[in-house]
């Protein structure tokens, strides 16, 4: 969305024709609401700049079909080392040596991704923040094997779409998450522990630190399946580190498929 809005040709390419109608009848709806504000006084030009964004944008099930016109591919699938790598190897044999890859993980290691291909360095990480519309915040992520030139490409593209970007080693959570998800956990473990409600917990971040969403409704807006793969992950890597312990309760609510506000139930309802 962003990347189309911003001028750039985009082919966003998902698993199904199901799921790829429902991503852009999501983009529409949040074009509509970026046009409410960015276009409050001119209802036309505002139309417009939809209209615009939308002919930027096409859909694909196929990314080896697509890739080979592609600067840039920007993987956001599951948050799962396997899968990813699987893809990058896919799509590493079919795009033009210029292509640059650039993962959105939360907290895999980028390296690990980067060696899938034969194109170390033409490779980086782009992490966004949801929701990416409203969120100023890219972090670029560079390995060891990244050249300056890509970098320097994603940091130009990542101003190009109207971002400011930070960057940062290939280290466990980069910089947000890795501030973030330690304070959300440990949220969760003040509210297992009985020492406080969730209600209150949310208020008390939102009025005392100024927080615009409190711990849990965050939890739920992020996906409590997607936390649970971050701290998962990092337990595996570091078992000893009490920041990183899982949460029997977080656990338990993916579990019983209680995802959060994509399935209208995580720590709070929705529906
Ligand atoms: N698309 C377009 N515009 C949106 C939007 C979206 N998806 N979501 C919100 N907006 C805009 C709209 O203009 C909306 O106005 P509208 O309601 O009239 O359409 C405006 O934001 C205000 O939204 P709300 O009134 O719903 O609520 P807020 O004023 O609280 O703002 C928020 C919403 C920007 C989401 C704010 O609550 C916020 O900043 N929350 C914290 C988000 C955060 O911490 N994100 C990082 C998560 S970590 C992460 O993503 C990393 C990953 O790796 C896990």
């Amino acid at each position: 969305q962003v990347a189309a809005a911003s001028g750039h040709t985009v082919v966003l390419v998902d698993q199904s024709d199901e799921i790829l109608k429902k991503s852009t009848k999501g983009i529409e709806e949040s074009l509509k609401r970026v046009t409410k504000k960015k276009f409050a006084d001119k209802p036309e030009a505002g139309a417009e700049f939809i209209e615009k964004t939308l002919k930027n944008l096409t859909t694909s099930t196929d990314a080896v079909a697509v890739v080979h016109s592609t600067d840039l591919v920007i993987e956001a699938i599951v948050e799962n080392m396997e899968v990813k790598n699987e893809l990058f190897k896919r799509l590493d044999k079919f795009a033009p040596e210029y292509t640059i890859f650039a993962s959105n993980t939360s907290s895999l290691q980028i390296t690990e991704l980067a060696n899938s291909t034969t194109r170390q360095d033409r490779f980086g990480g782009l992490h966004f923040f949801n929701p990416v519309p409203m969120m100023k915040l890219v972090e670029v992520i560079r390995t060891p094997m990244t050249s300056q030139k890509t970098f320097e490409s994603l940091m130009d593209f990542s101003k190009a779409v109207g971002k400011s970007p930070v960057s940062c080693k290939d280290t466990p959570g980069f910089i947000v998450n890795r501030l973030l998800v330690p304070y959300m956990m440990e949220a969760v473990r003040l509210f297992e522990r009985g020492d406080a409600s969730k209600e209150d917990i949310d208020v008390a971040m939102k009025l005392g630190a100024g927080y615009p969403m409190g711990p849990f409704e965050l939890l739920d807006y992020v996906g409590l399946d997607t936390s649970k793969y971050i701290i998962d992950g990092w337990h595996s890597l570091e078992p000893n580190n009490p920041l990183f312990a899982p949460s029997p309760l977080l656990n338990k609510l993916v579990e019983e498929k209680k995802l959060g506000k994509k399935t209208g139930e995580g720590f709070y309802k929705y529906k």
